[in-house]
């Protein structure tokens, strides 16, 4: 063990001590991720009384301090867990976490031209490209689809309106086109960017919750024919509220034909499409997507990727020339083509994590949680007492409903069968409001769920259903 020099913020124990404690609280929780547990912990005293603590005027032992960061995290709710089904999760990916450990330790910032930290980046976006079938020109690491997806309209809006970016939108006026099920996240994009949440047009979806590509067109023709200027059409590929995959391709043709930015929005779901391309075809004429590395390529968040067709247009829209950050050498740091300045070194875990699986286990994961979706609805669909959406999942997303014949308020029952689910702790899902009504809705992006963990998540579902159904009757 070296010294550790003399210098302000050292701990009361070594570093490599530290670590090592670190490292045993790790596979602690890793070993307690690897099966559902039976209930939730309560918040205890300990907790409690650490909550109530002001700032810390004095050091605790660093051992003790780890040790309750650990307890703090065992009594909150984590993702990683097997039976943990609610909104899309993440699971936590070890590589990914000590990828993280390693990025931070050497903090690069990819705000700026870092050398081979850059490169690495640049080659995780063609991989990730490579993996869904979309030709990424170039890309970036973002915090997530939010993110992701308002760079993507960025780069849009300046190739539509050329000099807006400057200059403003002034009175233009200006359009971007999405189906009714659009993640709200777009809708926050068109108002960050000037464009205007009433100027997003919501394109009606088919029985199967995916956009409309005759509506998209004739509301697009509309908007020309009355001086319109559409920005964009953001199709989604894996709605958050269904799975749906908008149809990229009718979508794309209605784009090309146009000269319309076409974004696809596969924060969720396009990592399917590296074995079920059918679905995703059309990717490939998009002029930029999103995916959340952190969703369902498994990596610990805050992890996503926006890709673009051409660099060009991340220039046009980032680009600047700032006396603090000349371009000397003509290379462009990240910054041009990004929102965020500091940026820390996510492609790392993306890039380590293809290394150290290989894309094909990849592959197999997302096929067992497309197996765990398949397997629900048609358990679901066998049963008197469950009610399921119309059609199979098209993804890893299965709404269900607990419906039994003596329940007359089914979107009450479910409502409170939501809660009741959360309150006992040995599942965690969410429900959801789909056309109107309340559903149970369950979302598989984890590679620690098993068959077992998904038959769990009925029969919680239908034992405390039915305590609920059978209290309303007495
Ligand atoms: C389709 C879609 N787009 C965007 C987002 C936002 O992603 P993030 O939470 O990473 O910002 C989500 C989140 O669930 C999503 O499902």
């Amino acid at each position: 063990m070296t010294a550790e020099p003399e210098r302000p913020l050292r701990l009361d124990a070594s570093r490599e001590e530290a670590l090592a404690r670190a490292t045993k609280l790790v596979a602690e929780a890793w070993g307690s991720f690897d099966r559902f547990r039976p209930e939730e912990p309560p918040l205890d005293e300990r907790v409690r009384a650490l909550l109530r603590a002001e700032l810390p005027e004095r050091a605790v032992p660093v051992h003790e301090a780890l040790d309750d960061a650990a307890r703090i995290l065992d009594e909150s709710i984590a993702q990683p867990r097997p039976r943990y089904f609610a909104f899309i999760g993440s699971s936590g990916l070890e590589i990914g976490t000590i990828a993280d450990l390693l990025a931070h330790t050497y903090d690069i910032n990819l705000a700026v031209d870092a050398r081979a930290a850059t490169e690495v980046e640049a080659q995780a976006v063609r991989w990730v490209g490579e993996f869904v079938g979309f030709p990424a020109g170039s890309g970036a690491f973002t915090s997530g689809g939010t993110i992701s997806n308002v760079t993507a309209l960025a780069a849009a809006r300046e190739r539509a309106l050329p000099g807006s970016r400057t200059r403003g939108l002034g009175g233009e006026r200006v359009a971007v086109y999405c189906s009714t099920e659009v993640h709200y996240s777009i809708t926050r994009a068109v108002e960050l960017l000037g464009i205007g949440s009433s100027n997003l047009r919501a394109v009606p979806i088919d029985g199967l919750h995916r956009m409309r590509p005759e509506a998209l067109a004739e509301a697009i023709d509309r908007d020309l024919a009355g001086g319109v200027t559409p920005v964009a059409v953001v199709a989604t590929a894996g709605t958050t509220l269904t799975g749906a995959v908008d149809p990229l391709a009718d979508i794309a043709s209605v784009c090309v034909e146009r000269g319309v930015w076409l974004h696809v929005d596969g924060a969720y779901g396009l990592p399917a499409a590296s074995v079920r391309p059918e679905l995703f075809e059309g990717i490939d004429r998009a002029d930029s997507c999103s995916i959340d590395a952190h969703k369902w390529l498994y990596v610990p968040k805050a992890c996503s990727v926006v890709l673009v067709r051409q660099r060009a247009d991340l220039v046009g829209a980032f680009g600047h020339e700032e006396g603090y950050l000349p371009h000397q050498r003509h290379e462009l740091h990240a910054v041009d083509t990004t929102l965020e300045y500091s940026r820390p070194f996510r492609a790392l875990k993306v890039w380590l994590a293809f290394r150290a699986h290989g894309a094909p286990q990849f592959r197999a994961a997302i096929r067992q949680n497309l197996h765990e979706a398949e397997l629900l609805y048609s358990r679901a669909q066998m049963t008197e007492d469950f009610e399921v959406l119309e059609g199979p999942p098209q993804l890893s997303i299965v709404p269900i409903r607990h419906a039994p014949g003596s329940v007359r308020d089914v979107n009450a029952h479910n409502d409170a069968l939501a809660r009741a689910i959360q309150a006992d702790g040995r599942v965690y899902l969410s429900s959801a409001l789909i056309d109107g009504a309340v559903w149970l809705r369950p979302c598989f992006v984890n590679f620690r769920t098993t068959e077992q963990d998904v038959l769990a998540l009925m029969d919680v579902a239908r034992e405390l259903g039915e305590r609920l159904a059978g209290e309303a009757s007495r």
